[in-house]
C-alpha cells in the first residue's frame, strides 16, 4: 500500500514519477450519481455543504464508485461569501444568485473578512475526511478572485460578465478593493481546508477565459497570484484552472500553479509548452463520456500520450462532469486510465 505522500496525485503534482496516471473528476460528486441524488434528496444545496457528515458521504462517494485518486472536497466557490453573511443561494439548474449585488466601495466593505470561526463545519468535514480516506489525497479547493466577482457582481451567472468588467474597466478603485476582499476571503477557505488536512488545492478560475491576457494580467492574475502564494506557504501542491484558457496558460502557471489545469478545448501538447515546468491537468473533453466505449478510451490514449511532454500530468475531464453522465462509463475511463502502461 502506498502512503499519502506516494501516492499517483501527489507524486505526478509535484512532477516526480508515479505508479500510474492519476485522475479524479472536476464535479465527480454530484448529480450524475443516483446516491447524491439520495442523500441530497429535500436538502438544499448550501445546507448541504454546511453538514459535516453529508459533506463526508457526499465526498466519498465517486472515490467508492469509481476508485479515483484523489477526493474533491464538497462544497462551492460560494459558499466562504456565504458564511461570511453574504445573501446568497444557489438555485437549482441556475447556480449562484445573489440578492444584493456588489457596485459601490461600500459593498465591498459590507463584505466581512472570513476567519475559521465562520466555518466550523469545514474543519469538522475535512478532518474526518482525511481520517476516512487514508492513502488518497484529499483536494481542496476555492473560487478565484475575478470568477467569484463575476457572481457578486452580476448578482448571478453571466455569459458575457459584462457588469464585473465594466467596474474592472471604469471603476478602478472598487474594482481593486473587490479583488482583494475575494482574494483573502479565498486564502483564508483555503488555509482552513489544509491545516485540517487537505493534501492539494485547486484555485477555481472558470471564467478567466473572459479576459485578454492584458486585461487578465493587469487586474486578475496578481490577486490570484496572492491566493496561490498564500497556499503554496502551506506547503501543498497548487492547481490552477480556468475554462476558455488558451491564451492565458502561461500568466496562469506564473500567478503560482504547480500544476495547471487544461480544459478540453486545447490540445494538451499545445497546452504543454505554454505552462513552463509545471505539471498539467486535464483535459479529455467531457462529451467523450457519452461516445463508445472504444471511442472515449482511444481518446483517453491520446490525452495519455500527449500528457508524457509535461513535467506531470493528472488526467482529468477538460471541465466538470455533465449531469446526465452516466457512472459505469466513468468508471470504464478511470480503470483505463489507471491500467495504461507509464
Ligand atoms: O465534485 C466536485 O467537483 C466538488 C464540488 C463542487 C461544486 N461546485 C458542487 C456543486 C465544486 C468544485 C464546485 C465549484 C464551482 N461552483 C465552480 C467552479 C467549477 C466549474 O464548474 O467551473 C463554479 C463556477 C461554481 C458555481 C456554481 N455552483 C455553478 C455554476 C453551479 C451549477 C448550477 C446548476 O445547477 O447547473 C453550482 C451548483 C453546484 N455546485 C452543484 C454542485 C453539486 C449543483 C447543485 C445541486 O445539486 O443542486
Amino acid at each position: 500500500m502506498t502512503s499519502l505522500a506516494d501516492s499517483p496525485f501527489l507524486r505526478a503534482a509535484r512532477g516526480e514519477e508515479p505508479s500510474h496516471t492519476p485522475v479524479w473528476f472536476m464535479r465527480q460528486a454530484g448529480r450524475s450519481l443516483p446516491e447524491y441524488l439520495a442523500v441530497r434528496e429535500g436538502v438544499g444545496m448550501l445546507e448541504s455543504c454546511m453538514d459535516p457528515d453529508l459533506v463526508v458521504e457526499i465526498t466519498l462517494q465517486p472515490v467508492r464508485r469509481y476508485g479515483v485518486d484523489a477526493a474533491i472536497f464538497f462544497s462551492d466557490i460560494v459558499l466562504p461569501l456565504k458564511a461570511v453573511g453574504v445573501d446568497l443561494d444557489i438555485k437549482p439548474g441556475v447556480g449562484p444568485v445573489v440578492a444584493s449585488p456588489v457596485r459601490t466601495l461600500a459593498d465591498v466593505e459590507a463584505i466581512p473578512d472570513l476567519t475559521p470561526e465562520h466555518v466550523p463545519f469545514i474543519t469538522e468535514a475535512v478532518r474526518s475526511l482525511v481520517g476516512e480516506l487514508g492513502a488518497t489525497p484529499l483536494i481542496g479547493f476555492a473560487g478565484a478572485p475575478f470568477t467569484v466577482a463575476s457572481y457578486l457582481v452580476e448578482g448571478g451567472p453571466s455569459k458575457e460578465h459584462a457588469r464585473t468588467k465594466a467596474m474592472m474597466f471604469g471603476a478602478p478603485d472598487v474594482w481593486d478593493a473587490l479583488m482583494r476582499k475575494i482574494a483573502g476571503i479565498s486564502a483564508a477557505y483555503l488555509a482552513v481546508q489544509v491545516e485540517a488536512g487537505a493534501s492539494a488545492v485547486q484555485l477555481f478560475d472558470s471564467w478567466a477565459g473572459a479576459l485578454t491576457p492584458a486585461d487578465y494580467e493587469a487586474h486578475v492574475m496578481p490577486h490570484s497570484a496572492r491566493v496561490l502564494a498564500a497556499a503554496g506557504e502551506l506547503g501543498v501542491p497548487r492547481i490552477h484552472f480556468g475554462v476558455g484558457t488558451a491564451n492565458l496558460l502561461t500568466l496562469m502557471g506564473e500567478a503560482g500553479a504547480d500544476v495547471v489545469g487544461v480544459d478540453w478545448r486545447t490540445p494538451l501538447d499545445k497546452a504543454i509548452p505554454l505552462v513552463g515546468d509545471r505539471a498539467v491537468q486535464g483535459n479529455l473533453d467531457p462529451t467523450l463520456v457519452f461516445a463508445p466505449t472504444d471511442v472515449m478510451t482511444a481518446r483517453a490514449a491520446e490525452v495519455i500520450e500527449a500528457g508524457r511532454a509535461a513535467r506531470g500530468h493528472i488526467f482529468n475531464l477538460g471541465h466538470g462532469v455533465i449531469p446526465s453522465t452516466d457512472p459505469d462509463q466513468l468508471k470504464r475511463l478511470t480503470e483505463f486510465v489507471q491500467s495504461y502502461p507509464r
